[in-house]
């Protein structure tokens, strides 16, 4: 089915210099980018985000990471997205990824692994609408 997913280059990613070679690894997969922001999260919007790991050992540190400096949300659209998007990213800890992956490529831990994408078509709808408001999410019609 056409799905969409939310994307996060995380701020590891971006100081690297790495927002270009990671969309091209979307595009190349026949993702298409039709929602796109870079900002700078605040505890509560990062916190907020990732409240499903509120309990967790690492969630303190995720959101000092998360809001560590700018992150590129974006919305991908494709046949079978959600899923695609994960295969591209890899694992998600950067030791158990696969070779060619985003996260083998790009990233150094588990805590500082380049990028995010949702796990299911509701989280996918959530997370999309947690960033972005419909008017700004662009159908592509070309
Ligand atoms: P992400 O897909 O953004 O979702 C939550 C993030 O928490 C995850 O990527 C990792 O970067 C980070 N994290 C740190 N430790 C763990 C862990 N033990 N299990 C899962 N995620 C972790």
């Amino acid at each position: 089915a056409n799905e969409r997913t939310l994307s996060i280059i995380k701020p590891d990613a971006v100081a690297g210099n790495n927002i270009g070679a990671i969309y091209s690894r979307f595009e190349d997969a026949g993702l298409k980018i039709v929602a796109a922001k870079m900002l700078h999260l605040d505890d509560e919007k990062a916190g907020g985000f990732y409240a499903e790991h509120k309990e967790r050992p690492f969630y303190n540190d995720l959101v000092s990471f998360m809001t560590s400096g700018p992150v590129v949300v974006s919305v991908l659209e494709g046949e079978n997205a959600i899923a695609k998007h994960r295969e591209i990213m890899g694992a998600t800890n950067p030791a158990d990824a696969a070779e060619g992956t985003i996260r083998a490529d790009f990233a150094s831990s588990i805590d500082e692994n380049a990028v995010h994408g949702s796990d299911s078509a509701e989280s996918a709808s959530r997370e999309i609408s947690y960033f972005f408001n419909e008017d700004e999410v662009c159908a592509r019609t070309r």
